[in-house]
């Protein structure tokens, strides 16, 4: 007998209170919070979706490796575990452990980058683009055409668009010391990268002898669904698949907060020695000795136990069908958000829910605040707010409005995704009542972590 419910993989050994509050207390605390989501304490949240990041629930496993954690300053036994995990699945020669991801794009880009360089992605994450921009280099985006379709039903919308990749390095070659494809595309929708697409990326760089780095931090998610959705993997383990995605890197860089499974932590590996040991210079200045590069003993074993547990095929069957899971309940009830569902995250698509509310009062910003009063969820606005600023100080609006549902690894059940639906639901029978809102406070950089709203 084949049974649906999907049931979480694991039993609960240790919880966690969440706090359930009235309607009218979260009135009151989002007013005080500037009505800005970022800014109210996380105990006054009752599910909290605003990122997959550093938020998961580690094993029993995990938590008792911590216990064996080696705190010796330089050669500790953690570090070798944990060296030993990452070579196991990517396959990649030298192995710097770094205290988040954006610290391994830091210490790779400084080494790599000057001025006037270009390095193309499918999409460039907001502290990769920071990290670029800083060397005074540019960020460059070339996701194929279909990614820009939010209704657009495909399986691999987080594809590089190669001929474009192709055409860059026959003209630009010169300026591009490196090319990055980040795997999920989360700026993207959490779109899955094809092993073709992977392969094909790969060759061209080899072609033009530039190296190629994976920006990994969901590699087991986008390994997963090259498994259900690419010729020729349904039969194979998703380490394997994940290997074979490594093969063809000469490198890469991890936030270990995502598939690492673990609270913090990162790492930066390659197979060219001589940049290793230029990387290691720069990683001894901030991070610390490469042989901790900014993290405990314990969580280098966290990260080394997340590794194992990341491939292991029903956790990654129940994290990618829970987030599908939503989506078919949003079907259901007509809310429209960017098809398919991806990995960690399922984005709404608050323009084409709220359409009543014009960009510059900010739809999406709209729905995450009655997302918040009605429901105590807290998600994040991925619009004009994020992205309507412009360097010459005029606004313009996001090329999408999005509210992203972020799901934290191994944290919340289905009767938690249930609850959600419900609220979603309710939200979209009463949303010509959503109103949207007024920036009263435009601070000049990365405006949506601290701005402030009244609403309309
Ligand atoms: N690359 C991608 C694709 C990411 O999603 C993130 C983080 C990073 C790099 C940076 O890693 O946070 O460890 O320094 N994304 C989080 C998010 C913050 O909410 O999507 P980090």
């Amino acid at each position: 007998m084949q049974f649906n419910t999907i049931i979480e993989p694991f039993r609960i050994k240790a919880v966690e209170p969440i706090r359930f509050t009235t309607r009218e207390y979260r009135e009151t605390a989002l007013a005080q919070a500037g009505y800005n989501p970022f800014l109210l304490r996380a105990e006054d949240i009752l599910i909290d979706l605003l990122t997959d990041s550093g938020t998961g629930a580690m094993s029993s496993r995990q938590w008792a490796g911590m216990m064996m954690g080696d705190e010796s300053y330089a050669g500790a036994r953690s570090f070798y575990r944990f060296e030993a995990a990452v070579k196991k699945i990517t396959g990649l020669a030298y192995v710097l452990p770094t205290h988040q991801g954006r610290a391994a794009e830091r210490i790779l880009f400084g080494t790599m980058l000057k001025p006037g360089d270009i390095v193309p992605n499918n999409t460039h994450f907001d502290t990769t683009r920071a990290n670029i921009e800083d060397r005074g280099a540019t960020a460059l985006d070339i996701p194929v055409a279909i990614a820009r379709s939010p209704q657009f039903i495909a399986p691999f919308k987080g594809d590089m668009d190669l001929a474009a990749l192709e055409t860059l390095l026959t003209e630009k070659r010169e300026q591009i010391p490196l090319v990055m494809l980040t795997v999920t595309n989360n700026s993207g929708g959490g779109q899955p990268v094809s092993m073709a697409n992977i392969r094909g990326a790969s060759e061209l760089c080899r072609a033009h002898d530039v190296p190629f780095f994976l920006d990994a931090c969901r590699f087991a998610e986008n390994a997963w669904f090259i498994k259900l959705r690419e010729e020729g993997y349904a039969d194979k383990t998703p380490l394997a698949i994940a290997q074979e995605m490594f093969s063809y890197a000469d490198g890469c860089t991890m936030s270990a907060k995502k598939d690492g499974m673990a609270n913090i932590g990162g790492f930066l590996a390659m197979n060219d020695g001589a940049l290793a040991e230029e990387c290691r210079n720069r990683e001894i200045l901030g991070e610390g000795f490469p042989t901790y590069g900014g993290l405990a003993g314990y969580d280098l074993e966290a990260i080394a136990a997340g590794l194992e547990e990341v491939v292991d095929e029903d956790y990654l069957h129940y994290r990618i069908r829970s987030v599908e899971y939503l989506g078919e309940r949003m079907d259901a009830i007509g809310v429209p958000y960017i098809k398919p569902t991806g990995g960690h995250a399922l984005y709404l698509d608050a323009a084409g829910m709220l359409p009543h509310i014009p960009w510059y009062e900010y739809p999406a910003w709209a729905l995450a605040l009655a997302l918040y009063v009605e429901g105590g969820v807290r998600a994040v606005e991925i619009g004009s707010v994020m992205f309507g600023h412009q360097p010459d100080g005029t606004e313009k609006p996001a090329a999408m409005e999005l509210v992203r549902l972020a799901f934290p690894r191994r944290v919340y059940t289905q009767s938690h995704v249930d609850y959600l639906a419900e609220v979603l639901e309710y939200l979209n029978g009463m949303k010509e009542e959503i109103r949207g809102v007024e920036m009263v406070y435009d601070p000049k950089v990365l405006r949506h972590f601290t701005a402030r709203f009244a609403m309309r």
